[in-house]
């Protein structure tokens, strides 16, 4: 057996997986999210060690399988998140995560520090999610917590270092801090001393499957582990979100619908040259990359819309109302950019509308109309990949938005693409659990290993017409950016 750990912004969740990738055991524990002041997001590092044992713990327990049968774990994490770790090993101060947008001056200064450099060496803009900034506003505000920091890490080396005692960071996961050569797969020195950090901060560079020790004796003895089980390094969520969908060679593509929504790419040519458009990161396959284009309020469009407009109606009910209204929701328009937006338009002011409004107008236009918008807003992201000569004819489609027959339709249709559903998805925490398999040796590829645990169900083909209808809106839509920009500024 092997285990899979996803590290997430409001919870742990923990996958108990065997041999033939069935999982046969599930648990989750939630943990605190602190927000002191506006855009500041902040999460407890010892809450996320703590409910990971627990997860564990309850795991085991509950599996009834021998601790001795469980060969190796592994982690997904939330990306960016900023922890800085004192010389006893504990984090000096809360992490401050992906989601904390505090940082806006710091990322102003990146661009005028670094100019072309950035995009050359870090190969991403400089956003407010990103852990580099996070470190210069420490730096700025609180420069004895810098002073007193052994190494940084992100929120998963945090947990693997507690647990293990071993501090490193896997190169998915570096990619998301501005500090990394992303196509040279080290650390930029460039970048770190054109803002004074020491070099003693930046932790060791593995690999997602490296093997990074055994648990320490007072964390088995805490899970219920032994010292057999060994704990290899892990990968960003978005990386371990891609192999758990099988996006492992060139060609294949993921749609994931949560709160928000990622269009994401494999891609094994390190010079790609998108402007900063689009993330392009280390994947947690050896020296392979990924793509990928970020709509901010995916699910969350939806999730507003049906909180402030639904009358209590259940989000079942809302979706089962969309079937009823015609593709372009009879000439009603939306665009999901109610907490600014990403990809394309990186952009944190931006808001959203609804446009073409008609009398005759009921709920359910509304929803279809809310759907099609976020729908729209990952064809954008389709769109950079295409027009970069990547074929993008079939789409794995993951989370939320997978979980309706309406809208994997509509993603087809409005993609124009063949899109997928699997048989049965667990998320990043598979994809963990696929690197545990493949660094215990289970398999000779991460390819080999996802034949064996991933299956597609069914497969929705876009339709012509339909697909017609969709393009001419979708001109519209790339339209009202441009339009609505000032409205906020
Ligand atoms: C990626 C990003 C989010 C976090 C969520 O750039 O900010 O997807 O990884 O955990």
């Amino acid at each position: 057996y092997v285990i899979g750990i996803d590290l997430g912004t409001s919870a742990v969740k923990s996958v108990l997986v065997d041999r033939t990738g069935n999982v046969v055991r599930e648990e989750s524990e939630q943990y605190p999210l602190y927000q002191p002041k506006p855009g500041y997001s902040e999460q407890e590092a010892e809450d996320w060690v703590e409910k990971t044992v627990l997860s564990l713990n309850k795991l085991l327990a509950a599996s009834g399988v021998q601790p001795e049968e469980i060969e190796g774990i592994s982690f997904s994490g939330q990306m960016h998140g900023l922890v800085l770790v004192g010389e006893d090993g504990r984090a000096l101060r809360r992490a401050i995560l992906w989601n904390d947008t505090r940082t806006t001056p710091q990322c102003r200064k990146i661009e005028q520090v670094l100019g072309d450099k950035l995009l050359k060496i870090a190969r991403n803009r400089a956003l407010e999610g990103f852990t580099l900034p996070k470190i210069l506003w420490v730096q700025e505000h609180e420069p004895e917590i810098l002073d007193q920091a052994a190494l940084f890490l992100l929120p998963k080396d945090y947990v693997r270092l507690r647990l293990t005692g071993q501090a490193a960071m896997d190169y998915s996961d570096a990619a998301g801090t501005l500090l990394l050569d992303v196509g040279g797969k080290r650390w930029s020195e460039e970048i770190g001393a054109a803002f004074g950090l020491k070099p003693s901060l930046f932790p060791e560079l593995v690999e997602s499957f490296d093997d990074t020790g055994a648990l320490l004796p007072e964390m088995q003895q805490r899970t219920g582990l032994t010292g057999a089980t060994r704990v290899y390094a892990g990968g960003a969520d978005n990386a371990c979100g891609a192999i758990g969908a099988g996006i492992l060679s060139e060609g294949q593509t993921m749609c994931s619908i949560g709160t928000s929504g990622v269009v994401l790419s494999y891609e094994t040519r390190r010079d790609l040259d998108f402007e900063g458009k689009v993330h392009f990161f280390n994947h947690s396959e050896k020296d392979a990359f990924y793509i990928m284009g970020v709509t901010l309020a995916a699910g969350y469009s939806m999730q507003w819309f049906r909180e402030t407009f639904g009358g209590g109606v259940s989000f079942e009910e809302l979706l089962g109302g969309i079937g009823e209204v015609s593709p372009g929701a009879n000439g009603l328009l939306f665009t999901p950019y109610i907490v600014g937006e990403r990809t394309p338009h990186p952009d944190a002011d931006i808001r959203g509308s609804f446009i073409g409004i008609d009398a005759s107008h009921k709920l359910p236009h509304f929803a279809r109309a809310v759907m099609e918008g976020i729908t729209f807003s990952l064809r954008e992201s389709i769109d950079i990949l295409r027009a970069a000569g990547k074929t993008v004819d079939k789409v794995v489609s993951i989370g939320g938005g997978a979980k309706n027959k309406e809208w994997l339709q509509m993603q087809a249709d409005v993609f124009g693409a063949d899109v997928v559903k699997l048989e049965s998805e667990q998320g990043p925490a598979m994809g963990a659990a696929m690197l545990a398999a493949f660094g215990s040796g289970w398999f000779e590829t991460l390819q080999d290993c996802a034949s064996e645990f991933i299956r597609e169900s069914v497969t929705y083909k876009p339709d012509a017409e339909r697909a017609q209808t969709y393009d001419r809106l979708f001109a519209v839509y790339q339209d009202v950016y441009g339009q609505t920009a000032e409205l906020n500024r």
